[in-house]
């Protein structure tokens, strides 16, 4: 194994430092550090974090190759400063049995530049009519802990419950899609004034205020663990905040793009922004703000959702729902919450192990600690240019925005997965 020891290296904002990596593991730090053998990384004005595990990407492998496979979203997330990230279940065919979740957590391994840990479908072909085989999942090789049938609602309140209760015994999670499917029939975009100016069908807030709400009961009914996905109105922040005060074990996820933009970009007719839950207003923007700082909302999440060309460039109508936000997510986040370095390893890292059960990461860099961690560059502005992401799609929100922060170099156990701003393999 190689060593590293990186130079005047700032950890979460602290005064600079020396980090040495050995084995692994983050082996000693201090002041003007020497190491035979190791290689050295000068690392002044770089911020160290904890790497950021991704509590939701699609890795869209098997199916859809296409438009991503888990070697091409790992190296995505690696050069995001992520070291682990859960896989959705909505792929072809779904991962609703042992064996389609222990070959994406396969291909993780030997893709080997993040830590892949899928996630099983709730219910059978996502079709919310039968509970999928929860435990054979839990018990394989992947070690499946969150189940969700994320892209569809578990509707279903009795399905749901069963849900909740089955995973209770080895302290699973249900990730819920909150959407009250009656209510979002035929929806194109957020329901409110730009839907109605543009003659659009609308989603409305209360679609998935309904559902949470409703799945707030039933997990506090159960004492199950529930997560939901993807928080988008100010309305379920509240729902959110009242179910946390009566002791409720939920934990609830936002998105960069829900943190950053909303329903006006419609106007433009570009399906680059249709996504589901769909893009809401400035005051949801600022409640969901709020939320992810005062902590009723414990997470971001990207939703990274990859698209083939032919399933985005259409007419909106038709195109698939998603965008990309793997290599983004840190910088939109340090666009909205500033260099609060501690709570952006708090709501990026540490938290979203701590869900998902990841003991190796969301650990800050310390002695003897496994070396999983990443390295930005907050001063540098980032124009994004989709023609370079390393993601097999295109559909970046951001295509031509500056950003801040640069992730310079990312570890997992100890081997650099990117090196000056590039993937190593
Ligand atoms: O926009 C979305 N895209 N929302 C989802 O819930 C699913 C996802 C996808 O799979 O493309
Ligand atoms: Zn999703």
């Amino acid at each position: 194994m190689s060593s590293y020891l990186i130079k005047g290296v700032s950890v979460l904002g602290a005064a600079p430092t020396d980090l040495l990596i050995r084995d692994g593991v983050v082996a000693e730090t201090g002041a003007d550090l020497a190491a035979d053998g190791a290689t050295v990384l000068d690392a002044a004005g770089l911020v160290a974090l904890p790497g950021l595990v991704d509590l939701h990407t699609h890795l869209r492998e098997p199916g859809r190759e296409d438009a991503e496979t888990v070697e091409s979203g790992s190296r995505a997330a690696a050069l995001g400063g992520y070291t682990a990230v859960c896989a959705m279940a909505n792929t072809s065919p779904v991962a609703d049995t042992a064996g389609v979740v222990e070959q994406v957590w396969r291909l993780g391994r030997e893709a080997g530049l993040v830590d892949v840990q899928p996630i099983g479908a709730v219910t059978v072909g996502l079709a919310g009519e039968r509970l999928a085989e929860l435990g054979a999942m839990a018990d394989s090789a992947a070690r499946v802990r969150i189940f969700s049938d994320d892209g569809h609602c578990v509707a279903d309140p009795r399905l749901m419950r069963r849900a909740l209760e089955y995973v209770k015994a080895f302290d699973g999670i249900i990730a819920q899609h909150a959407e009250e499917p009656r209510l979002t029939e035929g929806a194109q975009m957020h329901e409110g004034a730009v839907s109605t100016r543009l003659g659009l069908t609308g989603w409305p807030a209360v679609a998935e205020e309904a559902i949470i709400a409703r799945d707030v009961l039933l997990a506090e009914h159960v004492g199950s663990r529930l997560h939901v996905c993807h928080v988008s109105t100010a309305g379920s922040v509240e729902v959110l905040r009242q179910a946390k005060a009566r002791g409720v074990r939920v934990t609830a996820e936002v998105t960069p793009h829900h943190l950053l933009l909303t329903d006006v970009r419609a106007e433009t007719y570009d399906p680059v922004y249709k996504v589901n839950p769909p893009l809401r207003t400035d005051d949801d923007v600022t409640a969901l703000r709020a939320a992810l700082a005062d902590g009723v909302i414990d997470i971001v999440a990207t939703d990274h959702a990859p698209h083939a060309v032919e399933d985005k460039e259409c007419e909106w109508a038709y195109a698939r729902p998603g965008m990309l936000g793997l290599e983004t997510a840190l910088s939109i986040t340090l666009e909205v919450l500033g260099p609060r370095w501690d709570l952006i390893a708090e709501r990026m890292s540490r938290t979203p192990a701590r869900i998902a059960g990841l003991e190796s990461h969301g650990l800050d860099p310390a002695p003897g600690v496994p070396a999983n961690l990443t390295l930005v560059d907050p001063a540098a502005q980032r124009r994004i240019e989709p023609g370079e992401l390393a993601s097999l799609s295109r559909n970046t929100p951001y295509a031509g925005m500056t950003l801040p922060g640069r992730v310079v170099a990312t570890f997992l156990r100890g081997e650099p997965t990117v090196l000056d701003g590039k993937a190593v393999k």
